[in-house]
């Protein structure tokens, strides 16, 4: 059976993307990309890839996932350059927080268009190519806001449908050999827990999560977890949430 184990990663240029993009070129994969704008932080993770595994094969790849052709277009180019493409990560994702009654449309939309719609038209992409191959490990990156958190209904609202979206391929393409996973990440230090965190949920995480001194995770965790999905270890693992919260998973 042909197992490609190459990787297209969505969000790779920063934060969780960027770990799983370097931690799946340490374990000897092959990485195509998705970054948004950032042009200089993903030409980085290219020469972090190279630091790490001369001669590996990492390339990024322009994209906004919300953009139902330019996905189609990215997911053409990606199969042309790296011939099969057997782990998909939907790892991008964006917040723009507001309470429901003051939510603007836009900040519902895109919310919703780049974290749900995306993943949909990603996953649809790489598809045929899978089912090809008889063989894929789809993992989307959700949120514990997915049982819903206060300003937070764009983003919950996005997560918890990831999880219907990957709960229903698992269902119809598992017998094909192709399994869709959720990683449901914690508390991380990068751009988005950075810039956009209220101090208070800040506070509340290191006080009450059960870790050495309430820690963080650290991006590595995210990405081995991801890995060993990956991994022939994870081929039973299909239509299921695995949580690297620890421990912390105040919305459930
Ligand atoms: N950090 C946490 O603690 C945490 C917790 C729970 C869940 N998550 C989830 O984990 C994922 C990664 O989060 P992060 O903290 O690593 O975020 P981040 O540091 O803000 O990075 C976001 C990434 O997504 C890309 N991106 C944003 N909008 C996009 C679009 N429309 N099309 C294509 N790419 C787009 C960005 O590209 P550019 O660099 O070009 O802008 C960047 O690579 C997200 O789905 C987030 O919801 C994170």
């Amino acid at each position: 059976m042909n197992e490609p184990r190459n990787y297209f990663v969505t969000g790779g240029s920063r934060g969780l993307g960027e770990g799983i993009v370097l931690e799946a070129i340490a374990s000897g994969s092959d990485v195509a990309f998705a970054y948004r704008s950032n042009k200089s932080a993903a030409d980085d993770v290219i020469r972090q890839a190279q630091e790490l595994r001369p001669g590996a094969r990492c390339q990024a790849y322009q994209l906004d996932v919300s953009d139902p052709d330019q996905v189609s277009e990215v997911a053409d180019r990606v199969l042309e350059d790296f011939e099969d493409i057997g782990v998909l990560v939907n790892c991008a994702g964006v917040n723009r927080d507001n309470l429901v009654i003051s939510m603007a449309d836009d900040e519902w939309a895109q919310v919703i268009a780049t974290n749900l719609s995306g993943p949909f038209y990603v996953i649809r992409a790489f598809l045929s190519n899978m089912l090809a191959n008889r063989f894929g490990r789809i993992i989307n990156i959700s949120s514990i806001q997915h049982n819903g958190g206060s300003g937070q209904a764009n983003y919950a609202a996005s997560k918890a449908g990831l999880h219907g979206l990957t709960k229903t391929v698992a269902k119809e393409y598992g017998r094909k050999g192709i399994t869709a996973n959720v990683v449901v990440p914690g508390f991380f230090d990068t751009d988005m827990t950075r810039e956009t965190m209220p101090q208070a949920a800040k506070d509340y995480w290191k006080k009450h999560c059960p870790m050495p001194k309430g820690r963080m995770g650290y991006t590595s965790e995210i990405a081995k977890t991801v890995t060993f999905l990956a991994s022939p270890g994870g081929g039973f693992i299909n239509g299921d949430v695995i949580s690297v919260t620890g421990g912390l998973n105040w919305t459930t």
